[in-house]
């Protein structure tokens, strides 16, 4: 039987964090061996905000190389740049025309980042439409998503409906949201009751896949935790520290139990020494690749090429049957 089609991406805003890797990417990863896996890099969402042309150059090239780096394996699974497929654009448009503004209207996300900016452009508004297309282009059964994507999800299952009826089901599929068994949601190192965000502008409240032992040691020394001296794993009352406890647990493989035993009677400073180490030491072979794939860009630039036209033969062959449902005359 072929294997299911599971397809998620990252936008190239901000920088990769811990909790990317932790809640997104590991989970990535334990699907690679089971499931026929499509990852990208969303540049073309990139655009939906304010870019430096070279900064967002360089921020792609850094994506592809943290997903390499950070164990995705270019032979088992479709890695590739959201721009380098050309049809997520052109079913974007097919989809556009048929998703009423009303829908749009709803979307959270939209509310949010819109009132957020002043540069309210009509790509932050259909950003949901081309997520849609990214999706339904490789005809993927299941799309692993946090929870802030979830609504987005719904309206690309809202957008299969009102495709389906007008055109019948032959050619889209329906995904299923796959909500990650890793309960664990990291967050914000200053602001706990946030998530840990890429895109945040206070750079001490995440700690970046590619920040240095010194900057992660003194981002960790420096997050938030609360007047108490008492190790408990208590996410309500001790936020901060539950969140240093969640992460601290996630990477070592010890249950928070364990570790709050392990430190009973000592200091908030000793868990955040200890767990500073820990996050150099996890993230140090992850860097140090990185760092080998970023000196060679031919290789990169290779490995995209190639991930990029695994993934165009599959978008085509939908393509084409889209237009030929929509009633374009296809040659
Ligand atoms: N919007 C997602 C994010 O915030 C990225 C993304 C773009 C995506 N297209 C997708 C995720 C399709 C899953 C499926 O990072």
């Amino acid at each position: 039987m072929a294997k299911k089609v599971i397809l998620s991406g990252s936008t190239a805003t901000g920088d990769l964090t811990l909790g990317n890797y932790i809640g997104a990417i590991n989970n990535w990863k334990s699907l690679q061996e089971e499931y026929d896996c499509l990852y990208f890099v969303a540049d073309l969402h990139a655009l939906t905000v304010a870019q430096d042309p070279k900064q967002l150059q360089e921020r792609c090239k850094s994506f592809f190389a943290q997903y390499l780096a950070l164990g995705l394996d270019p032979d088992k699974n479709t890695l590739f740049l959201q721009s380098h497929v050309p049809e997520h654009a052109e079913l974007n448009w097919i989809l556009t025309c048929l998703t009423p503004m009303g829908y749009l209207n709803r979307m959270t996300q939209f509310k949010d980042k819109s009132s957020q900016t002043k540069n309210i452009n009509a790509g932050l508004f259909t950003y949901p439409v081309l997520m849609s297309a990214d999706i339904l282009l490789y005809q993927a059964d299941v799309v692993p998503v946090g929870e802030d994507q979830k609504q987005h999800l719904e309206l690309c299952r809202d957008i299969v409906n009102f495709y389906h009826n007008r055109y019948g089901e032959k050619t889209l599929k329906m995904p299923e949201p796959h909500i990650g068994k890793q309960g664990a949601r990291i967050m914000s190192l200053q602001d706990p009751s946030k998530k840990m965000s890429k895109s945040d502008e206070n750079e001490k409240n995440f700690v970046s896949i590619i920040d240095t032992p010194k900057k992660i040691q003194k981002k960790i020394k420096s997050a938030v935790t609360d007047s108490d001296t008492v190790i408990e794993f208590d996410p309500e009352n001790k936020a901060g520290l539950s969140n240093l406890l969640t992460i601290y647990s996630v990477l070592s493989g010890k249950s928070t139990e364990e570790l709050v035993n392990e430190y009973q009677g000592k200091m908030y400073g000793h868990v955040k020494v200890d767990l500073a180490d820990l996050v150099c030491e996890t993230l140090k072979p992850v860097q140090e690749k990185y760092h080998d794939l970023m000196k060679n860009e031919d290789y990169l630039l290779e490995l995209m090429a190639k991930g990029a036209q695994k993934a165009r033969v599959r978008a085509q062959n939908t393509l084409k049957a889209v237009y030929q449902d929509t009633g374009l005359v296809t040659l």
